[in-house]
């Protein structure tokens, strides 16, 4: 990948940039709960976003994206993103940091990237906290990485129409090898776990389809969050989120709200507990009591929270009947991937299986991801 951007950059613009890194990611548990002041569970992965990048000396930003294989220029003092989606992206990282009072002079940019789209391993925030890594760094801007990551996710909101919470970008920016990062993104306090299941994998099946409209359904989610809490804070004054809720707060209000915002609340009042029950067992070597807990989360993001889809209940299906010890669907749902926690020697089978049954049943053949946890933002020497 390198080989390439480097030629590209080369004929487009002459001369070297600086090559700069990040990654997409998996969640082990805590969907939903990021926008709802939760805790999150992912780690950085060795799929991601590779750009060269060098200043022009001009107040134009020009970038190449290999995989689209298609050409953008844009002003900085332009208001008007540009109409491609993949450049949107970088426009937005630029006005986000200019509006944080970061400097951004014109660069020069060619990237490429292995992040399979719309799978929901966040291509986008990987492409984001590259750009926002990048450019903080050629113009000695001193912005620090939670900065960085909120850059990332202001774009998605204020460019590109996603009001998501903060894990993505905060794993392509916190992301360390081998390790899973709790994230409290209410205080937005985190720590690593080393992540080493010994006799177990995880493995990613995805199921190729992304269903339309999944980021009007996704605001939809969070807008009826909000309501739930907000029902509930006319008693309790002191919930700020909705994961500052207890069960029987949510409760209280069932008869004044939608039975819709009901079921998203509870889901997401429950998913809270399992990822703070997921790491007391991670540290107990309790990989049985993980797996249980990934399959409450499949059935509560299924039945209550309505993100799952067909395919992906397959998908969760064929793991339980294979005994398979942990199984869910992961990132923001509607289509994408399950992330599978599966004994070694249960490995081969399952995948097996899941190849063989789902193009039975689907008419194509879902793909396959080892999951190698892996560092996120960073400059490449
Ligand atoms: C998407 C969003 C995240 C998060 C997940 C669901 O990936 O970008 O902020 O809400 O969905 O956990």
């Amino acid at each position: 990948m390198k080989t390439v951007i480097s030629e590209k950059f080369k004929t487009l613009f002459g001369g070297e940039g600086q090559f700069y890194a990040s990654a997409g990611r998996i969640n082990l548990i805590g969907e939903h709960t990021d926008y709802n002041g939760g805790y999150v569970f992912p780690g950085a992965i060795d799929k991601g976003i590779l750009a060269e990048l060098a200043l022009n000396g001009s107040d134009k930003v020009c970038v190449f994206s290999i995989d689209i294989d298609e050409y953008v220029e844009f002003g900085l003092n332009e208001e008007n993103a540009p109409s491609q989606s993949w450049a949107r992206y970088i426009f937005g990282v630029c006005r986000e940091t200019i509006k944080r009072g970061g400097k951004v002079a014109g660069f020069n940019a060619v990237f490429a990237g292995d992040v399979p789209l719309g799978a929901g391993l966040s291509s986008s925030a990987a492409l984001e906290s590259t750009f926002a890594f990048a450019i903080n760094d050629l113009n000695g801007n001193g912005i620090d990485r939670f900065e960085l990551a909120k850059i990332g996710q202001a774009t998605e909101h204020n460019y590109c129409g996603v009001k998501c919470g903060i894990m993505d970008q905060f794993a392509s920016c916190f992301g360390k090898k081998g390790s899973l990062i709790r994230l409290n993104c209410k205080t937005l306090e985190y720590k690593y776990f080393p992540f080493n299941p010994e006799g177990y994998r995880l493995v990613l099946v995805d199921s190729c389809v992304k269903h339309e409209l999944a980021s009007s359904a996704y605001n939809k989610r969070r807008q009826s969050c909000e309501n739930a809490a907000a029902a509930i804070r006319k008693n309790h004054p002191d919930v700020e989120f909705l994961s500052d809720a207890k069960r029987l707060w949510l409760e209280e209000v069932r008869s004044e709200i939608p039975q819709e915002d009901f079921l998203r609340a509870e889901y997401v009042i429950g998913e809270v507990q399992r990822v703070l029950d997921v790491c007391d067992a991670l540290e107990r070597g309790d990989y049985e009591t993980v797996g249980e807990l990934m399959y409450q989360t499949h059935f509560g993001l299924s039945r209550l929270y309505e993100v799952s889809c067909e395919e992906l209940d397959f998908l969760n299906r064929l793991a339980r009947k294979m005994d398979v010890t942990g199984s869910r669907v992961m990132g923001g749902g509607f289509g994408g991937c399950t992330i599978n926690l599966v004994k070694d020697e249960l490995y081969q089978p399952f995948v097996d299986a899941a190849v063989s049954q789902f193009t039975e049943k689907f008419g194509h053949a879902p793909k396959i991801y080892d999951v190698v946890i892996s560092d996120g933002a960073r400059k490449l020497q």
